[in-house]
């Protein structure tokens, strides 16, 4: 089973990632996680980075898609794989294409979180006070322009998975563990 977690940031893509992770144990793969532990290693790559995430804008489809392709085809991801954060943009989402035809695989739900902006900007607020700033995109300014980034690049890929009858909306404003149950009657009926 292959899932794409979507969302704007916020949204709860990470909190309903690690969940489907523990309970259908397939491997959840974070583009933001990955792109922070590189940072954080303080490579020459990571250095590149950092400004990037620290600006909220996208790092080069090139770079990420290459660290996608590496992931799928890994044994960890044959059982399926949840992408949370990944596509981001219209050549993105192609490029996975790309890659499942050739494994013969496919995309099997996206799941878009549907959040207000004001909350989301409560939640993120709330992260970075609780967490001691651990993030530093966690702030009103920057968070501006993650949601920029999200509405002009990234919404557009919607319509592309709802094409494809793979996409299903879901309320992100209900309580986590009540977006967790509408995710997994979605994914129950499908195994039914
Ligand atoms: P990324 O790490 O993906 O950040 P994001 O999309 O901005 O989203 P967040 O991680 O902040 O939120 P989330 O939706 O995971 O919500 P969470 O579960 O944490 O990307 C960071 C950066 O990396 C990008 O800006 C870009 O630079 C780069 N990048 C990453 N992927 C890329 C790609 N594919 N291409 C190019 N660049 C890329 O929840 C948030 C908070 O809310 C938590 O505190 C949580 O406890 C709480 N919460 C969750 N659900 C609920 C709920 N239902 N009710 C109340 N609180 C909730
Ligand atoms: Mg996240």
């Amino acid at each position: 089973m292959n899932i794409i977690m979507f969302g704007p940031p916020g949204a709860g893509k990470g909190t309903q990632s690690e969940h489907i992770q523990t309970q259908y144990n397939i491997k959840m793969l974070s583009t933001g996680d990955m792109l922070r532990a590189e940072v954080a290693s303080e490579s020459e790559l990571g250095l590149k980075l950092k400004s990037i995430l620290d600006s909220g804008k996208l790092v080069s489809d090139e770079v990420i898609i290459e660290l996608i392709a590496n992931c799928i085809s890994e044994p960890g991801c044959q059982k399926g794989f949840i992408l949370d954060g990944f596509p981001r943009t219209v050549a993105q989402a192609e490029a996975l294409d790309d890659m499942l035809q050739h494994m013969a695989r496919k995309i099997d739900h996206v799941f878009s979180l549907e959040v207000d902006q004001n909350a989301l900007l409560e939640r993120i607020k709330k992260r970075a006070e609780e967490t001691g700033g651990a993030r530093s995109d966690d702030n009103e300014d920057v968070l501006k322009n993650r949601l920029q980034v999200y509405q002009e690049q990234t919404a557009p890929i919607l319509p592309y998975y709802e094409a494809k009858g793979v996409l299903h909306k879901v309320d992100g404003m209900q309580p986590i563990e009540e977006v967790t149950s509408q995710i997994d009657g979605y994914l129950k009926a499908k195994a039914a």
